[in-house]
C-alpha cells in the first residue's frame, strides 16, 4: 500500500461494555510476565481436558525442537467434540452450515460428535490406523470438519490440501507425507456450478509414485456423478452413514502429530509445516477466546478462510470447536451470487464475530457502502483482520460500514508456521491504532532486530523474531530438519524468523510491513517466486523466468513474471497467446491462485556479475518505480529494454 504506516492521530479506546464483558482482562499481561511457564500451565489447563496431565511445561532441551506440555495426553477430537456433549451443550448448533447454492444444515455438538465418530470408524475400516497421514482436498462441507475431526481421533496426521490447488500440487503433497487415503469429493460449489474435484485425485494419483494411497473416500455435495475406480474408490454415504456412532476416543501424547500442512518458502518445493496436538490446541483455543473474545453459547462466529489454510485450520476447527463455539461455515465465495452475500449470511444467521481478510475488505469497500447497508448487521460485536497488513483506510471502512462504528477490530499476524494468532489487540483492553497489529499476546515474546540481532530503535524497520518459544510452535518442516534449523533458526542464535519486516512506533505498537524474502503475499495467499518460476520454466517454451511480488491496490501483492524464451522466441501475435497459456499453465501446475496477473516476454534478465537475478530490479519495474543502482548488473542496459518495453505494453 501507498499508505503512511504510521499511527493515526486517533485511536479507539474500549468502550465500558467491551471491556466488562470480554474473556480478557489487562492482568493478563502481568500474569504472563510474571511466570511464563506457569501462565502457560494454566491456560492448558483452563482451555483443554487432559486424560493424563502433563509433568512438566516445556523442553527446550533439544532446541529448536520444543515439547510442550511433556508427559501429558489428550484427544483432540475428544476436547472439540464429546466433552461439550458430556458437559451438557449437545443441543447447540455447533456448525450453521450454508452452502453455496442455498442449502442449509444446522449440526448440533450432539450431532458432530456422531459423525465424527462414524467418520473414525469408516477410516479405521479403510484401514487407517495412528500415525497413517491421510489427504484431505475438500470444498468447504461439514464433512471436511468431520474428516478432519475423525483423522485427529485416530491420530492420524491429515495433509489438508487446498480445492484449489491442482491435482500436480495434490499429487507432491501426497507423494511427501505418503498419505494412505485420500479424503474428497465429487466437486463443490463455486459461483452457482459444481467444481470438480475427484477428477484431480484421479490425475494425481495416476502419476503418484510409491503408491502410497489405498482408498478414496468420496463426498458427494455436487451429484456430479464422478468416475469410480473399482477396490480403491468409496462413497462416503455408503461407508460413513452406516457406521457405528460409538468410537472411544484413545489419548495420544501432547506432542502427537495432529496435522502437515504445506506452504510456499523461497524454493520451489513446499514446505510440510507439522503441528502437534496438545500445545496446538491450547494456543488456538487461548487465542480465539482473548483475541476473538467468543463466548461460547453466547456468540455467533464466523471466519470466512478455507478449511485449506492455517486460518481454517486454526480458526474454524480446532479452536472454536475446542471452546465450544457456534459458528458459521459458508461453502461460497463472498460475491455469488451477488455482492451482499455475506452480509446477507451474517444477518441470517445473527453473526458477531466475524474474522475475515483485508484483500476481502478492500473488495467490499470498491463494490459500495450500500451494499452492506441493506442488511441488519447490528449484532456484529467483534471484527477481525488476518493475513496482510490492513491499510488504515479499510479498517476504518471495516469499522464504519461492518462494526457500525463500534466493534472493535483486532488486526491479527500470525503465521502457517505459528499456528496460532502472536500479535494482536485485546478486545477490552487495547486503545487500538488503525493499522497496527500492535502487541505480542500474553505469553508471546518477540523484538525488531537489525541484522546484528539488536533490538532496533522505535520507528526504525527491522526483522521481526519471535524471542521465546510458544505452544502452539511448528515442530519442523515434515522429513527435513535441517530445512527447518536453516529456514528459522540459523539467522539468528535462539531467535525464530519470522521472514517479516516491521516497526515499532513511538507508542511500542507494531506495524508489520510484509515479507522480506522471495515470498509474495496475494490475497493473503502465501505464494512462493521460485515455486512459480519453476512452474514457468517446467514449459517448454520458457528458457527463463523471474517472478516478483509487485504492490497492488486490491490484493496487496500480485504476481508478475518476465520470462525469456527457447530459441525461436516468439511473434507479436504469438506473443500474446503465448501469454494466456503461460498463465494457464502456472494454474495448471500450482492452482489459480498462482497465475500471474502480468507475464512479460524479454530477452534478457538482470543479472549480477555472480549471475544471480535481481529481482529488487524488476519489482521497481513492475511497480512503475525509477530503476534503482544498476551498477552491479553484467548489462546495465537490460533495465532500459525492459523498462521501454513494459511501458509500451500498459
Ligand atoms: C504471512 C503468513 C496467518 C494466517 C494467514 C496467512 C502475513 C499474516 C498478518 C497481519 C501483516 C500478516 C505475514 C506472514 N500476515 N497476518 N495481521 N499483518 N501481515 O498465513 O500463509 O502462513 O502467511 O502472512 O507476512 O509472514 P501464511
Amino acid at each position: 500500500m501507498a499508505e503512511e504506516t504510521t499511527t493515526e492521530a486517533h485511536t479507539y479506546p474500549p468502550s465500558e461494555q467491551t471491556t466488562q464483558y470480554a474473556n480478557a482482562k489487562a492482568d493478563l499481561y502481568e500474569q504472563a510476565d510474571a511466570d511464563f511457564e506457569g501462565f502457560w500451565a494454566d491456560q492448558a489447563r483452563k482451555y483443554v481436558t487432559w486424560g493424563t496431565d502433563f509433568d512438566q511445561v516445556l523442553d527446550w532441551s533439544d532446541a529448536p525442537f520444543a515439547k510442550w506440555f511433556v508427559g501429558g495426553e489428550l484427544n483432540v477430537a475428544y476436547n472439540c467434540v464429546d466433552r461439550h456433549v458430556e458437559e451438557g451443550n449437545g443441543d447447540r448448533v455447533a456448525i450453521h452450515f450454508v452452502g453455496e447454492p442455498g442449502d442449509e444444515r444446522d449440526i448440533t455438538y450432539a450431532q458432530l460428535k456422531d459423525e465424527v465418530c462414524k467418520a473414525a470408524n469408516a477410516l479405521s475400516e479403510l484401514g487407517v490406523s495412528k500415525g497413517d497421514a491421510v489427504a484431505v482436498y475438500m470444498p468447504m462441507i461439514p464433512e471436511t470438519i468431520i474428516g478432519m475431526l475423525a483423522c485427529a481421533r485416530l491420530g492420524a496426521p491429515h495433509s489438508v490440501v487446498f480445492g484449489g490447488f491442482s491435482s500436480d500440487a495434490l499429487r507432491s503433497r501426497i507423494d511427501d507425507c505418503k498419505a494412505k487415503v485420500v479424503i474428497t469429493a465429487d466437486a463443490g460449489y463455486r459461483r452457482g456450478t459444481p467444481s470438480p474435484l475427484k477428477p484431480a485425485v484421479d490425475k494425481a494419483l495416476e502419476k503418484a509414485d510409491g503408491g502410497s494411497v489405498e482408498k478414496v473416500l468420496v463426498v458427494n455435495r455436487g451429484d456430479t456423478d464422478p468416475e469410480m475406480k473399482e477396490g480403491r474408490d468409496v462413497w462416503w454415504h455408503d461407508v460413513v452413514d452406516s457406521a457405528s456412532t460409538e468410537h472411544t476416543a484413545e489419548n495420544h501424547d501432547s506432542e502427537h502429530p495432529l496435522f502437515i500442512l504445506y506452504t510456499s518458502g523461497t524454493t520451489g518445493k513446499p514446505k510440510g509445516i507439522l503441528h502437534t496436538s496438545g500445545g496446538y490446541l491450547v494456543q488456538t483455543a487461548y487465542t480465539n477466546s482473548v483475541a476473538h473474545d467468543v463466548h461460547p453459547g453466547e456468540d455467533v462466529y464466523w471466519c470466512t478462510a478455507d478449511v485449506g489454510w492455517i486460518t481454517g485450520h486454526s480458526y474454524i476447527v480446532y479452536g472454536p470447536l475446542a471452546n465450544g463455539v457456534t459458528q458459521v461455515v459458508y461453502e461460497g465465495t463472498p460475491d455469488s451470487p451477488h455482492k451482499g452475500r455475506w452480509w446477507e449470511i451474517a444477518q441470517n444467521k445473527g453473526v458477531t464475530v466475524f474474522y475475515t481478510a483485508p484483500t476481502a475488505i478492500r473488495a467490499c469497500m470498491k463494490w459500495g457502502d450500500d451494499i452492506p447497508a441493506k442488511f441488519d448487521l447490528s449484532k456484529i460485536r467483534i471484527l477481525g483482520s488476518v493475513g496482510e497488513p490492513i491499510n488504515p483506510q479499510a479498517w476504518e471502512w471495516y469499522r464504519e460500514h461492518i462494526g457500525h462504528d463500534e466493534a472493535p477490530i483486532v488486526d491479527t499476524w500470525w503465521q502457517t508456521e505459528t499456528g496460532a494468532i502472536m500479535i494482536s489487540p485485546l478486545p477490552g483492553v487495547t486503545d487500538l491504532v488503525p493499522g497496527s497489529a500492535q502487541k505480542p499476546l500474553p505469553g508471546i515474546a518477540v523484538e525488531i532486530v537489525d541484522d546484528e540481532a539488536k533490538p532496533v530503535e522505535r520507528g526504525q524497520t527491522g526483522l521481526l523474531v519471535v524471542t521465546k518459544p510458544w505452544p502452539s510452535m511448528l515442530r519442523g518442516i515434515f522429513g527435513d530438519n535441517e530445512r527447518y534449523k536453516q529456514t528459522y533458526w540459523s539467522r539468528f542464535e535462539n531467535l525464530y524468523f519470522a521472514g517479516d519486516g516491521a516497526k515499532f512506533d513511538e507508542d511500542g505498537n507494531i506495524w508489520v510491513l510484509g515479507r522480506v524474502d522471495d515470498v509474495m503475499n496475494v490475497s493473503g495467499h502465501r505464494l512462493s517466486t521460485a515455486e512459480i518460476e519453476s512452474a514457468l520454466v517446467s514449459h517448454d517454451r520458457v528458457a527463463e523466468a523471474a517472478v516478483v511480488g509487485a504492490t497492488d491496490d486490491m490484493t496487496g501483492q500480485a504476481v508478475v513474471a518476465f520470462v525469456i524464451l527457447r530459441e525461436g522466441g516468439a511473434s507479436d501475435e504469438d506473443q500474446e497467446k503465448l501469454v494466456q497459456e503461460l498463465r494457464g499453465h502456472v494454474g495448471n501446475e500450482i492452482g489459480p491462485i498462482a497465475k500471474p496477473k502480468s507475464v512479460m516476454i524479454v530477452s534478457e534478465l538482470p543479472k549480477t556479475r555472480s549471475g544471480k537475478i535481481m529481482r529488487r530490479l524488476l519489482k521497481d519495474v513492475a511497480e512503475n518505480r525509477d530503476v534503482g543502482d544498476t551498477s552491479t548488473l553484467t548489462d546495465s542496459s537490460v533495465m532500459d529494454f525492459i523498462k521501454n518495453n513494459l511501458q509500451a505494453k500498459k
